[in-house]
């Protein structure tokens, strides 16, 4: 695992961004794995901006929440259309979310898992992480090597994302269709971003602690390409910053992205 951590969110953002667009201009034919949540929306934005074409890329999303229909404004699939696949030249054909409308869920939990087979698998999966120390909606307890599969929410997932919903937890959906930690763990390589004072102690336990399903991030510890940008705030619960600033300053195979690098730290 590599940790770069970055000044300021906007940095963070910024390095993300660059390097989920070094991955499409160097595979134009790239599958990416997509995240949701406010961190990501500037990620979108910075890649929109970037001006990458996405005409080859194939997108699987980690998640989607179960009942609400794909127009429903807090629908993940509105989301990437509004955020993402609207402003790119991506084939919306080429898009793919889990199904919250499926009258089988189960099977549309294993029909997503097929079609991810079926497109050789995920070259990049872009991660965010929530307060539960969430991947997906990947809750704790949840399996280290769990399949696509409908998750119930803990009342802190409902609480964390109540803004979208009016503020009110009520009104998010009490269940979400997700990629499991064992599907995440298959992709070749992972991104996670996380931003901000409210990340820091789940952020510490994913990359610090004992890998354990209590804190289901945890399980990138067994990835072996996995990067992880934080901002400073994110970042400060951390033991062994010193460290990872020191291997991101000597790791030779950082050399040929110095720039982005240098884009990150101003
Ligand atoms: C949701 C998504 C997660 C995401 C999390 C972080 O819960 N299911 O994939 O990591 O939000 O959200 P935010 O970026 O808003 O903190």
């Amino acid at each position: 695992m590599e940790v770069v951590v970055c000044p300021s969110s906007e940095a963070a953002v910024t390095l993300t961004a660059r390097l989920v667009e070094a991955e499409i201009r160097a595979r134009p034919t790239a599958v990416l794995g997509l995240a949701t949540g406010r961190t990501m929306e500037d990620v979108y934005a910075a890649l929109v901006a970037s001006g990458a074409s996405f005409a080859g890329v194939t997108t699987f999303n980690l998640d989607e929440y179960v009942g609400l229909p794909p127009d429903d404004p807090n629908a993940y699939a509105a989301y990437m259309a509004h955020h993402l696949f609207a402003r790119t030249d991506i084939d919306p054909d080429n898009t793919h979310l889990p199904d919250g409308m499926a009258d089988d869920i189960a099977r549309a939990a294993e029909d997503y898992e097929a079609r991810i087979t079926a497109a050789g698998g995920i070259d990049l999966q872009l991660l965010g992480i929530g307060e539960t120390g969430h991947i997906g909606f990947n809750e704790p307890l949840s399996s280290l090597r769990s399949r696509t599969r409908d998750k119930i929410l803990t009342p802190t997932t409902r609480a964390q994302n109540a803004a979208m919903f009016g503020g009110d937890p009520e009104r998010v959906p009490a269940r979400a269709l997700t990629m499991g930690v064992g599907t995440i763990l298959e992709s070749r390589r992972l991104l996670l971003l996380a931003c901000g004072q409210a990340k820091a102690e789940v952020v510490a336990r994913a990359i610090e602690g004992p890998v354990t399903a209590a804190i289901s991030a945890s399980a990138i510890q067994f990835h072996n390409a996995c990067q992880v940008v934080l901002d400073a705030e994110a970042a400060s619960a951390l033991q062994g910053r010193d460290y990872y600033d020191f291997i991101v300053c000597n790791e030779p195979k950082w050399d040929p992205h110095r720039d982005l690098l240098e884009i990150a730290s101003t």
